[in-house]
């Protein structure tokens, strides 16, 4: 990889002809900058013309004789994937603009009368207050529940790296994400309570909450990476970010802080991309583009990737706070990073997939941008060792284990795919659930729709706020009914967050029972619940305050050499 880290060319050295050189007045009148020709952005009258060549464009390609990959090998033991099986029940719609009915928190709006259905964001989830089904706390993985669902669904769950929506019934109530069905649809195996056994035995380390809770639920070849830890054999750590809000939110903080305890107990390299470009390219909400330009003055699409380019900077002061070991971990940001090996591997990836593949497994349309289309190889690339010259040097029989939630894995799926094409060894993965949003467990925490979302640079008070008016309450209607008939730990947002947060699992064993029984009212569930949250944000902004500008340089510095040896020698 090339690792020079050249700061984006700031200068006006752009020539007369290109679209930047046009008077800036003529890129104030539009805030679509999303079209796939650069003309798109100068002029209307332009714009409309070349979406209609686009448009002819994509009429030939689809009339040409593609070829129609069929499979996906699947994770483990080359299973079969349906391709079809992986898409959502409405084929390649993707994202609909029409899914941006913004949601306003209904402030003061008493819990017992909210319950009516919500749809947010881009990711056009819904949140159904009286059918949440979450999964239990405190289990053995082992013990995971296989609770046969009280209803079918009749809108089936949708999870892609864009969209978490989970399951609707025909009366139009969400039944939540079902991950074992997910598992079972991506080829994914669940993490066993033998498999957790054998992580304690080979690490010497007892599973870390989010593993002992079932929160990180999956995994592909998970038992690979163990094996080499007793061999002495090197892997690494491989997790990203794609910066799409100044700060990260708590759901973010899962996969990271989870990383950052791996890290130690393997002491291997850890290597963090840092997803600018994704973000830019996959901004396909015209309006709320728009209004990301207004408020940025921006004029030109290169002031659009720029506002990513800040983001991710802010992102990775966020990441380095979740305390990583500095001599172990690169971090590296696609817009400045690319080159060398890695767009070598770039390129050879490219080459094993299709436009049909990633249509299936995206859900991407033909007016979307070829950018969108090309970001998987992106994404894939750092799963293969030799990205990574002055870890591993050329070596490309080095695997890699990525810590993130369900919601990445179809990079992965495809990854694993190529990785068998070009000779190079599959990524391992675990998975975790979503942090879910205030409004309920049927959707992810969503740093795109910020009602969702608690933010690492929340204050106390806000953190108060959004708990006690906001987080969705698995509590009676009233103080009597409650006591009398008690709570259902499993839909109240406050225990959900304080089972991701809380160490010890004999607290979360006595909230859940107290809860259960009506002895613990809702609003001692939720002052405990603030209580951990204002814990978790306030250390967290200690260790990002000390994070300075010469700590993220040394972070992304390409030029050190790092050791991949698993374990210290004595
Ligand atoms: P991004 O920025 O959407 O999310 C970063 C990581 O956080 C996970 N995540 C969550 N986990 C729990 N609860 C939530 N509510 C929640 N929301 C997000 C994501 O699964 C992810 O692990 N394309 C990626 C960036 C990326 C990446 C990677 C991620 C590049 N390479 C390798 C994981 C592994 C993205 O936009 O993530």
């Amino acid at each position: 990889m090339s690792h020079a880290l050249n700061q984006v060319n700031t200068a006006d050295t752009i020539s007369p002809s290109s679209p930047a050189a046009q008077p800036e007045a003529e890129f104030q009148s539009t805030g679509d900058i999303s079209g796939p020709e650069p003309e798109a952005i100068t002029l209307a009258r332009r714009k409309i013309r070349s979406e209609s060549m686009s448009e002819q464009l994509s009429e030939r390609l689809a009339h040409m004789k593609l070829p129609q990959p069929e499979r996906l090998f699947g994770p483990d033991e080359g299973e079969i994937i349906d391709l079809d099986d992986l898409d959502g029940d409405d084929g390649d719609a993707g994202v609909a603009p029409d899914a941006w009915d913004k949601i306003k928190l209904d402030d003061e709006v008493p819990e017992s009368v909210r319950t009516g259905r919500m749809t947010h964001s881009r990711n056009a989830s819904r949140v159904d207050s009286a059918s949440i089904s979450r999964p239990p706390p405190i289990l053995e993985a082992s013990e995971q529940p296989e609770k046969a669902k009280p209803v079918e669904a009749a809108r089936e769950q949708k999870i892609t790296p864009f969209d978490v929506a989970g399951e609707v019934d025909a009366a139009g109530k969400d039944l939540g994400i079902n991950y074992d069905k997910i598992t079972a649809q991506f080829g994914a195996s669940k993490i066993s309570s033998e498999l957790l056994e054998r992580f304690e035995k080979v690490t010497g380390q007892r599973p870390h909450p989010l593993l002992r809770r079932g929160t990180f639920f999956s995994h592909r070849d998970l038992n690979t990476i163990l094996d080499r830890y007793e061999q002495g054999k090197p892997f690494y750590l491989y997790t990203g970010r794609g910066p799409s809000s100044d700060s990260m939110h708590l759901g973010h903080l899962i996969p990271f802080m989870f990383t950052a305890w791996l890290q130690r107990v393997f002491n291997v390299p850890l290597v963090i991309q840092i997803t600018d470009d994704e973000k830019y390219l996959l901004e396909r909400d015209i309006k709320k583009q728009a209004e990301t330009m207004k408020k940025i003055k921006g004029k030109k699409p290169i002031d659009l990737l720029r506002h990513y380019q800040r983001m991710a900077t802010d992102n990775i002061k966020d990441i380095i706070a979740c305390g990583f070991l500095l001599e172990k971990t690169y971090i590296f940001q696609d817009t400045q990073a690319m080159g060398g090996t890695f767009y070598q591997n770039v390129v050879l990836f490219a080459k094993t997939v299709t436009l049909n593949q990633s249509k299936n497994v995206f859900g991407f349309g033909d007016s979307d941008n070829i950018g969108m289309y090309h970001f998987a190889a992106i994404q894939a690339c750092p799963s293969f060792s030799n990205s990574f010259p002055q870890i591993f040097g050329d070596r490309t029989d080095i695997p890699c284990l990525i810590p993130c939630a369900i919601d990445q894995d179809p990079y992965f799926l495809l990854t694993r795919d190529a990785a068998d094409k070009l000779g190079y060894q599959k990524p391992c993965l675990v998975h975790s659930k979503f942090l879910p949003a205030l409004q309920g467990a049927g959707t992810k925490m969503s740093a795109s729709n910020e009602n969702t979302a608690i933010f690492m640079t929340d204050d106390a008070k806000k953190i108060h706020k959004k708990i006690r008016s906001h987080a969705f309450s698995g509590g009676r209607a009233t103080q009597e009914e409650h006591k009398r008939l008690g709570g259902d730990p499993d839909v109240d947002i406050a225990y959900q967050y304080l089972s991701f947060f809380e160490d010890s699992d004999e607290v979360m064993e006595g909230l859940a029972r107290d809860y259960r029984a009506g002895t613990l009212s809702t609003v001692e569930m939720k002052d405990t619940c603030i209580k951990k949250l204002q814990e978790v944000v306030a250390e967290f902004q200690k260790n990002r305050a000390e994070v300075t500008d010469e700590t993220v340089k040394q972070f992304q510095d390409a030029t050190r050499t790092i050791d991949p040896s698993p374990r210290k020698t004595a």
